[in-house]
Order: C-alpha cells, then structure tokens, then sequence
C-alpha cells in the first residue's frame, strides 16, 4: 500500500465548460484526496516549468498559449496509487481514443482545434510529481 501525491490540473476547458464539481466528484468517489487547490490564470514561467520536457514538440506553443489563456485548477491529490490511478481515471490522452467511463471519455469533446482540449493533467510518475507539485503548491513540495 504505497500513499502518493499527484498534481492533477482542471484545464481551461473544464472549468469553462463548468465541469470542475463533476471531475472532483471522481476523484474524491474513487477515495482519493483533495490536499490542495487553487483556481488561477497560469503564468508563462508556471507553464515552462510544467511543460518543460516537451518544449521543442510541436505542440508545445499552442500547448502553453491555451493553457494560459483563462483560469485552470490546480490540484494536489493523494491516496494509494493516485498517480497511475488518477491518470486511468483520466483516459488516454486524446479525447478520441479516451474509453468511456474516463474523465475525458465520457466528458471530452472532439473538435478540430490545433490544440487537444482533453479537460485534465495528471502526474505520470513519482518524479513529475514532486516536480510539479513543488511548481504549483511550493509549500506543499
Ligand atoms: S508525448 O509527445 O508523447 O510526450 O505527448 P503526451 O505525453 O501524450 O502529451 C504530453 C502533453 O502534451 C499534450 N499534447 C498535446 N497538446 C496539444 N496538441 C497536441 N497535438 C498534443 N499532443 C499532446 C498532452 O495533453 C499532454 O499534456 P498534459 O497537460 O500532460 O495532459
């Protein structure tokens, strides 16, 4: 029984889209949680912080433009292997491929934006855990 924290983030599209209540109802039904939260427009150096391994990708301009664009949740989550377990609550990355009964299968739209709008973030190990963790909540790192 191994106890984790993971940096979850409600991107803008959840919140925009008023889907904040029902993807926190997730996690907190599945057992985890909730440490910390706050809701903020993200800034630049915040962004490069968190995105830093994919600068570079093509994504990552309009990754980083949209993630700034409006206000995001930032959370701090923890229970038994919330790390892999937030992120199978979350589904695959693209919406499209995303299984139902998946945060993002279940609540992700398709469109045809340059951008993937797939509403959630989460930790993908015990490292870009504690790395983003200490990028968002530094008095919880
Ligand atoms: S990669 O290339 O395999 O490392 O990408 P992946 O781990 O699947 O995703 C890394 C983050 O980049 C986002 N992403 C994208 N954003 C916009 N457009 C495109 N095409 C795209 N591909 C990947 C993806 O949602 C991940 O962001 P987070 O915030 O971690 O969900």
């Amino acid at each position: 029984m191994t106890a984790q924290r993971t940096l979850v983030l409600l991107k803008p599209d959840a919140v925009q889209r008023g889907l904040r209540g029902e993807i926190l109802r997730r996690i907190e039904a599945k057992g985890y949680g909730i440490l910390a939260l706050t809701q903020r427009t993200a800034t630049a150096e915040e962004l490069a912080a968190h995105y830093a391994e994919h600068e570079g990708k093509p994504f990552y301009p309009g990754l980083v433009e949209y993630m700034g664009s409006a206000p995001l949740v930032a959370v701090v989550a923890e229970g038994v292997n919330v790390i892999p377990g937030f992120r199978s609550l979350a589904g695959a990355t693209n919406p499209t491929e995303a299984a139902p009964g998946t945060i993002r299968g279940d609540l992700a739209c398709e469109d045809d934006l340059p951008v993937i709008q797939n509403l959630v973030h989460g930790s993908d190990s015990e490292e870009s855990a504690a790395r983003e963790i200490a990028i968002w909540f530094p008095e919880h790192a």
